[in-house]
């Protein structure tokens, strides 16, 4: 039977701590069948959409938004861990499923009224990607939508986007 994107990650058990189930890319990434599609399926629901920028969440946002940004011609923003990025920043301080972080942007990464998707591997709380929207909206850009590999439901990160009116695009849950 033909592989899904879903038949690619692999979960494992109790990291980075007890009683998480990691959704583990990586063996998305390393295999170039489900590669190239998990990327063809997140660029799809943007086709004929203006996007000026793709903004991606560290880290396996790097590695998906990369390729999404070089497939859509558009440039690519990081969205970085606190202290990483060596231009004048901007930060936001968020929670996750297991801890607590702040992430950066350069303050000249995006000029006002730019359109950016946003893109990361998974959403679990929302508290990353809400964050990245937040620095986004803080340099007058705008969020067209949030693309994502895998969905957490349970963790509410969805509902959370959506309140904010936020477009999410996930290919599994
Ligand atoms: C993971 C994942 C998302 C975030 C989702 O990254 O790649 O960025 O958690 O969780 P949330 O929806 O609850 O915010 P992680 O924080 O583990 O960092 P890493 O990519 O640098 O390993
Ligand atoms: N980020 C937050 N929760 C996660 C999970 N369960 N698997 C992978 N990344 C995560």
């Amino acid at each position: 039977m033909t592989k899904t994107v879903k038949d690619y990650i692999r979960t494992i058990v109790d990291f980075p701590h007890e009683g998480i189930l990691f959704r583990d890319v990586t063996t998305l990434f390393a295999d170039a069948r489900g590669f190239r599609m998990a990327i063809d399926q997140l660029l799809h629901p943007y086709a004929g959409q203006r996007i000026d920028k793709v903004a991606g969440l560290e880290a396996r946002g790097f590695i998906l938004g990369g390729a999404v940004a070089h497939q859509m011609t558009t440039g690519f923003v990081p969205i970085r861990k606190k202290g990483k990025l060596p231009g004048a920043t901007i930060s936001q301080s968020y929670t996750l499923e297991y801890g607590e972080a702040v992430v950066e942007i350069h303050d000249d990464a995006l000029q006002p009224g730019e359109k950016v998707l946003l893109v990361d591997d998974l959403l679990a709380t929302g508290g990353t990607a809400e964050a990245g929207i937040r620095l986004i909206e803080r340099l007058g850009a705008q969020v067209i939508g949030c693309a994502f590999v895998v969905d957490l439901p349970d963790l509410g990160g969805r509902k959370k986007l959506e309140a904010m009116g936020m477009e999410v695009h996930a290919l599994c849950s």
